[in-house]
């Protein structure tokens, strides 16, 4: 950790600028003065990594998109997970996700397959759910592939015809969302884990049929998906617990 990334609190104690020393361990208690007040840090005067690190330990948990996209030449399937992933609006149905750039700034396989066809991709990738039953082959895809090199055949997942787009689905995955890219927004081009959101409009839903009712709603315990944290850590869905929304919530039994 780069300690000049720290900006000096004040203690409990009132002491303003505790400085007894600015190690890590140190600042969020400090044996001289008993200070355990926050740690404050300025992005700017960290490393990359340990930016990396703040947002995925705090930014939790987060869903995983199991991103399969088709190389354009149309010859290799591939599949990678992606966490930095949402759904964006309901009208037209919009998600997102974000590739990061590569340690030598370049695009990871999964953006270059599906950026617009204007930038030379095919313009389309399909998100699949990531569920307990293959958590394993979620974070095996993960395995950084020469291009070309098909993730399915490392995981052992298999591919099933999408609907509406080229690049396949994930036979196992209970949800398919196929999606046409609109934009990509790339925060730093070119430059080592600079940022890239693409956001997707989906074209074409696929659920499983024991896991949606007539009013659409998704039964959650039946998809059983896993989430990332921080580090190598994921979590599941089970322990779930319900409120209303606003006002209400404030006095509403919670289980
Ligand atoms: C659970 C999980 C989530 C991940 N989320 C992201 C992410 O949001 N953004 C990213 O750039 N890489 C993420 N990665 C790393 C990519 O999956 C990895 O770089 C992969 O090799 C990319 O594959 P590709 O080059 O075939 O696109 C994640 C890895 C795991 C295991």
């Amino acid at each position: 950790m780069t300690d000049i990334g720290l900006i000096v609190g004040s203690c409990e104690a009132g002491r303003s600028g505790c400085a007894h020393g600015l190690a890590y361990a140190e600042r969020i208690d400090c044996g001289l003065c008993g200070y355990t007040g926050s740690v404050e840090l300025s992005p700017d005067k960290l490393a990359a990594a340990e930016r990396y690190k703040l947002l995925i330990g705090c930014i939790v948990p987060r869903p995983i998109a199991f991103v399969s996209t088709i190389s354009p030449d149309g010859r290799s399937a591939n599949l990678a997970p992606f966490s930095f992933f949402n759904g964006v609006g309901s009208n037209p149905m919009t998600l997102l996700f974000c590739p990061a750039n590569k340690a030598d700034g370049s695009e990871k396989d999964t953006l270059r397959n599906c950026k617009p066809l204007s930038e030379g991709g095919t313009g389309e990738f399909v998100v699949n759910v990531s569920i307990d039953r293959y958590a394993r082959q979620v974070a095996a895809a993960s395995e950084p592939l020469e291009y070309g090199e098909s993730e399915f055949e490392l995981t052992g997942l298999t591919t099933a015809p999408s609907r509406v787009v080229k690049p396949p689905r994930v036979a196992e995955s209970p949800v398919a969302f196929e999606c046409e890219t609109v934009q990509v927004v790339r925060t730093n081009p070119g430059a080592p884990a600079g940022g890239n959101i693409v956001i997707g409009r989906v074209v074409h839903v696929f659920v499983r049929d024991d896991l949606i009712n007539e009013r659409y709603h998704i039964d959650a315990a039946k998809l059983d998906a896993v989430g990332r944290m921080g580090g190598i850590g994921y979590c599941r869905t089970r322990d779930r617990f319900e409120m209303p929304f606003g006002r209400a919530a404030i006095e509403a039994e919670i289980g």
